[in-house]
């Protein structure tokens, strides 16, 4: 059976590591790993297929950024060439970018089966392009494989309990169990930035709802800055927030407690978070890994994805609408803990699931009903 993977940004390279890795414990099954280019700078794309050993890319289709239209456009057309040419029998896309929409747009169109990782997610803010990508490639997809019981629940209130839906939990999870050890032995970061466990707070941002705007990413610029005042903040910078600060007068900022990175490794990530005494953040898997290390994380939106971790009491949402109350929920965020009886992103093998949902597409109709029935333990649909 041939697979086709799409992946194009940062975190879709380290989603696949994953479940690539999982495609190869089965002989009978050929992955063929197509690059968009999405993301094409050496630290958020080519660092990540290193050190986390994905496969080389059979098809690097250097798409690059631009226009949520012509980018995913280019990529459709793109994609295609290559479905066309290699007649794989699933397509697998991850996430909700616009590579994701673009590689499921255009195998369902050619009558491909489409595996979307990560279904079911949802902010239910049809301004983020992040969701409309996620609903559309939800509608569009054969297989549901939902990280979450909430994201089983998102399906089925639009109509998708019908479909293949199955819950299989978080593969981000399976990579921080996975890569975990070796972020604690194998980089020296902490030493490098002169940091010491529980001093700092991590801090990133890249929504386009918080970079885009210049108010908005002021505000939330001088939150941290005065953060900064009490407490080291590490910074580490995603290109698109750089662009942001070209188009600031935050080029002026006061970065003696500010440490401003280019965008980190994984495993370098994962250290930082680990050892950070509070994460700030607007990244979706930046709250969950601060989850997996019970770092205490305030998320700046509106809403989050991952209501889990709002009602566990480890994630806190601070809308990004003035400066104080960001620095408060910071402050009130040191030593703040969570339920730790929940662990509701499975068992850090949902990449084996995925592999075997997709090895078993027939059976995947009763199981999707028994998944969305009221009640039903979660625990009992993981294998
Ligand atoms: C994308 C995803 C977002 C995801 C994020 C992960 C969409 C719509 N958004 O957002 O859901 O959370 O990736 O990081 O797909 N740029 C570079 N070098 C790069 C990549 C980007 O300089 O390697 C700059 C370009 O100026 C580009 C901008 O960053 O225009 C934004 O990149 P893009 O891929 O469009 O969106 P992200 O903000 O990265
Ligand atoms: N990440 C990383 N280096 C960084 C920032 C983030 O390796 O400098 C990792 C982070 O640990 C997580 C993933 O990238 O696994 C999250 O990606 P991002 O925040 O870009 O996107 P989102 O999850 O919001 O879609």
């Amino acid at each position: 059976m041939k697979i086709i993977s799409v992946v194009g940004a940062r975190p879709q390279f380290i989603k696949a590591a994953m479940v690539s890795s999982a495609l190869r414990e089965h002989p009978e099954l050929t992955e063929v790993l197509i690059h968009t280019g999405q993301h094409y700078d050496r630290n958020m794309s080519q660092v990540f297929l290193d050190e986390l050993r994905l496969p080389e890319p059979a098809y690097n289709l250097r798409i690059g950024s631009g226009d949520h239209g012509s980018q995913t456009g280019r990529m459709m057309e793109a994609i295609e060439d290559v479905l066309v040419n290699e007649g794989p029998d699933w397509v697998l896309v991850y996430g909700d970018t616009n590579s994701t929409l673009a590689g499921a747009l255009a195998a369902c169109k050619l009558g491909i089966p489409v595996a979307h990782i990560e279904a079911g997610v949802r902010s239910f803010d049809r301004r983020m392009p992040e969701e409309i990508n996620r609903v559309v490639t939800d509608h569009v997809s054969d297989l549901l494989l939902a990280p979450t019981a909430v994201a089983v629940e998102n399906l089925r209130r639009e109509g998708i309990s019908g479909k293949s839906v199955r819950i299989v939990g978080d593969v981000m999870y399976d990579a921080v169990l996975h890569f975990g050890c070796r972020a604690e032995s194998d980089n020296d970061i902490l030493q490098r930035l002169g940091l010491e466990r529980g001093k700092y707070i991590l801090f990133t941002l890249h929504r386009a709802e918080n970079t885009d705007d210049v108010e908005r990413f002021e505000l939330v610029m001088d939150a941290v800055q005065q953060i900064s005042k009490s407490v080291t903040v590490v910074f580490p910078v995603h290109p698109r927030t750089r662009n942001a600060f070209g188009q600031s007068h935050l080029q002026y900022l006061d970065k003696r407690h500010l440490l401003l990175l280019e965008p980190v490794s994984y495993i370098e990530m994962l250290r930082l978070e680990r050892n950070a005494r509070v994460i700030a953040t607007d990244s979706g898997g930046v709250q969950k890994e601060a989850f997996f290390y019970q770092v205490p994380c305030v998320t700046l939106r509106e809403q989050t994805e991952w209501v889990e971790l709002v009602e566990m009491g480890w994630n806190r949402l601070a809308p990004p609408l003035d400066v104080e109350s960001i620095v408060s929920a910071v402050q009130q965020s040191f030593g703040r803990t969570g339920d730790t009886a929940r662990q509701p992103y499975g068992n850090g093998r949902a990449a084996q699931q995925i592999v075997k949902a997709i090895l078993e597409p027939r059976a995947l109709g009763q199981l999707s009903q028994q998944a969305v029935e009221p009640g039903t333990d979660r625990a009992s649909l993981v294998a």
